[in-house]
């Protein structure tokens, strides 16, 4: 039950730091120092490409999930909504690994996609929160998530617990590959152990995110910008944001701004802007500037150093604590929850429950 919480989704906000570290625990061998998938049997040496389908949220886990197979498995990634995919005749060929994430493995379109695969010939993996729903039990690689049942309608703990379950993932394939040294292996277990404290540390930053609802509250539209693999965060801000305070909001690719949606910019709409520092920064301060040029306001979610640098002007600033780029998609998952959360309920909207909403979509 919802204990001190006043609804199940903040309950679930802040159950993340445990349930995280529950899920990682059967990923990580924290003594060796390395990434086992429970079923150590399988060999996925021989994988030559990832199709990546899942809906909503899940998508987005799995959008994030295609940055790191990329960038430290070298694998090439395809990934889609799987109500598109199931009906665009996707080239699939041998050797080639799907990978299905679903927070209840029931998802209509994303167990369609799946049996299209495996009449395919495709090796199956399914990252579920429900181990035994129809897709855990048609997986030739089942990686559960251990979040332990979620009930708010928008998903939160789900969706941090399959980014963990990737990024194990994704270490496995790098390794399995050859792509990643023992010490590169150590250092992204070592990462991920860190996780739940870094969790902790965005959680602590709760009742400053409740201060700040009132600035979003009342508008009609918001904006949320990020790149590379927070992009996807992006994405997931805006749909949360959407789902629960029924205020209109678009995610972007922060570089996407100039192409179309800065016609948008004015005063009354607020730019959420996650982005923590590194090499991507100065790119995304500079599409910041401009969308201050317009006399639009910012909300710069980004660590201590990005804050220092480009903070000032900003309508408000949330600090991270400064992580590692890997799992950073996972830390900036709780203020954009906690924004998305807070406005729901200064807007006294049914957080839980939202309207049209159904927690398990299993018709098409
Ligand atoms: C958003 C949300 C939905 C689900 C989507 C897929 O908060 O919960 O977008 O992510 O319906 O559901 P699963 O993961 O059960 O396949």
């Amino acid at each position: 039950e919802k204990g001190n919480y006043r609804h199940f989704m903040q309950k679930e906000i802040f159950e993340q730091p445990v349930v995280v570290a529950q899920t990682l625990r059967s990923y990580l061998r924290r003594v060796e120092q390395t990434v086992a998938l429970p079923q150590i049997d399988f060999d996925l040496a021989s994988i030559n490409r990832v199709t990546i389908v899942a809906c909503g949220t899940s998508f987005y886990a799995g959008m994030v999930a295609k940055y790191w197979f990329e960038q430290f498995a070298r694998l090439p990634v395809d990934i889609d909504v799987a109500s598109e995919f199931r009906y665009r005749d996707p080239v699939l060929e041998p050797g080639g690994l799907a990978l299905f994430i679903s927070q209840s493995g029931e998802t209509a379109d994303t167990l369609a996609a799946l049996r299209h695969c495996k009449a395919a010939g495709q090796t199956i993996a399914v990252v579920v929160n429900v181990p035994t729903s129809s897709m855990a039990r048609e997986a030739d690689l089942l990686l559960p998530t251990h979040a332990g049942p979620e009930i708010g309608v928008a998903s939160t703990k789900a969706f941090t617990c399959q980014l963990a379950v990737l990024a194990a993932l994704a270490a496995h394939l790098a390794v399995k590959r050859g792509r990643l040294s023992r010490e590169e292996e150590a250092e992204i277990v070592e990462q991920l152990v860190e996780t739940p404290a870094c969790l902790n540390a965005a959680l602590a930053h709760d009742e400053e995110i409740a201060g700040m609802a009132h600035l979003i509250a009342p508008a009609r539209d918001v904006l949320y910008l990020g790149r590379g693999p927070d992009y996807p965060l992006a994405l997931e801000g805006a749909l949360k944001l959407k789902e629960i305070s029924y205020i209109h909001a678009e995610g972007y690719a922060s570089g996407e701004m100039k192409h179309g949606p800065i016609a948008l910019i004015d005063e009354a709409v607020p730019v959420i802007v996650l982005a923590p520092s590194g090499p991507l920064f100065e790119k995304t301060v500079s599409n910041m500037q401009e969308v201050r040029a317009r006399g639009g306001k910012v909300v710069l979610i980004s660590d201590a150093e990005g804050i220092a640098e480009a903070g000032e002007g900003c309508l408000a600033t949330i600090e991270m604590p400064k992580v590692h780029p890997l799992i950073a998609p996972l830390v900036y998952a709780v203020p954009v929850q906690l924004l998305a959360y807070h406005v729901a309920v200064a807007k006294d909207t049914d957080v839980d429950q939202p309207r049209n909403l159904a927690k398990s979509v299993t018709v098409e």
